[in-house]
């Protein structure tokens, strides 16, 4: 008999991605957010308990950064208080641990070097801290049950995203303008889920970064996205300071994934594969 996994925020980027892989090897029972709104704490204990699974991610999350700035209540309810529900719930289950996804956005970015799992975090907008308090929040209920997976720019089918975006402005302006000055790492939903049941297979537990290799600007970012796409079109360079957005985001956010290699042996791709990648995977979504 298979084991049991819940997916809850079972609709968006990474449960897309995540749901199929997961669905070969285990039962598979996923809540979108109509089914199962994770601040429910009742809702949530009453599929966890019924359900007795193995394993329970939490894919769900509040993940519009500029918004959270207005909407604070709810984004601490949905990224903190949300994994907190899940955490207690799995914590009743006898041998049940949890998988949470958190993100680069902990940090602050004045750092120079990559961020690794140990580094002080330092969230400088609301969506940070909420994600920051839900993973303090896992661990606080779940200690060496929880597995804590931050990530960064993530991009895949299933919802808007950053490379969507651009190539929906180059088909409306002759020449962009993206910011230079905030470097990360970009990261495929595709990848990130094999990443995670890699993790899960070794049994890991604690904090893990996982993100694509290579490290970019936003506009080196973009750049790479049209050389792969064959879209000829300026790409210039401007300031976070040219370009304020409500929320502040770290300038600095190359997360380190050493601790991810060690764990699983697995090395990892980059960003300019998955991207060739998700390009023919969009196509044949919408042919
Ligand atoms: N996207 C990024 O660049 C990025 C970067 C770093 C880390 N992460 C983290 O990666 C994880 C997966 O995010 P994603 O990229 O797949 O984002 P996503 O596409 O926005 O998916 C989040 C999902 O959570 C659902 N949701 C929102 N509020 C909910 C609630 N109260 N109860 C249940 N479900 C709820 C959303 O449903 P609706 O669409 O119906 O609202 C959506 O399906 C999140 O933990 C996020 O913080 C993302």
């Amino acid at each position: 008999m298979k084991e049991k996994v819940i997916v809850f925020g079972g609709s968006g980027m990474l449960s897309t991605s995540l749901v199929p892989l997961l669905e070969e090897k285990y039962e598979v029972h996923v809540f979108d957010r109509n089914a199962c709104d994770v601040s429910d704490a009742e809702k949530v204990d009453s599929i966890i308990s019924e359900t007795q699974p193995k394993w329970v991610f939490n894919c769900a999350a509040y993940t519009k950064v500029d918004d959270c700035e207005t909407n604070v209540e709810h984004a601490f309810n949905v990224n903190r208080e949300g994994p907190r529900n899940i955490a207690e719930a799995v914590s009743r289950v006898k041998g049940a641990k949890m998988v949470h996804i958190s993100t680069d956005f902990v940090f602050d970015g004045s750092k120079k070097e990559p961020y690794t799992e140990t580094d002080e975090v330092s969230p400088q907008s609301v969506y940070g801290k909420s994600k920051e308090e839900g993973e303090q929040a896992v661990w606080s209920v779940l200690p060496q049950r929880s597995l804590i997976v931050r990530t960064a720019w993530v991009f895949g089918v299933g919802g808007g995203n950053f490379v969507e975006t651009m190539l929906s402005l180059a088909e409306k302006h002759p020449e962009l303008k993206v910011v230079d000055d905030q470097v990360g790492r970009p990261t495929y939903t595709k990848d990130l889920a094999q990443a995670l049941l890699h993790l899960i297979d070794v049994n890991a537990m604690g904090w893990v970064h996982f993100a694509n290799e290579g490290v970019c600007s936003w506009n080196g970012f973009t750049r790479g996205i049209f050389e792969i796409a064959g879209i000829d079109i300026p790409v210039n360079k401007v300031t976070s300071a040219e370009f304020v957005r409500p929320a502040k985001r770290p300038s600095y956010s190359v997360l380190d994934t050493t601790r991810y290699t060690k764990l699983t042996g697995q090395t990892i791709r980059p960003w300019q594969e998955a991207i060739k990648d998700y390009l023919e995977e969009r196509t044949k979504i919408k042919v």
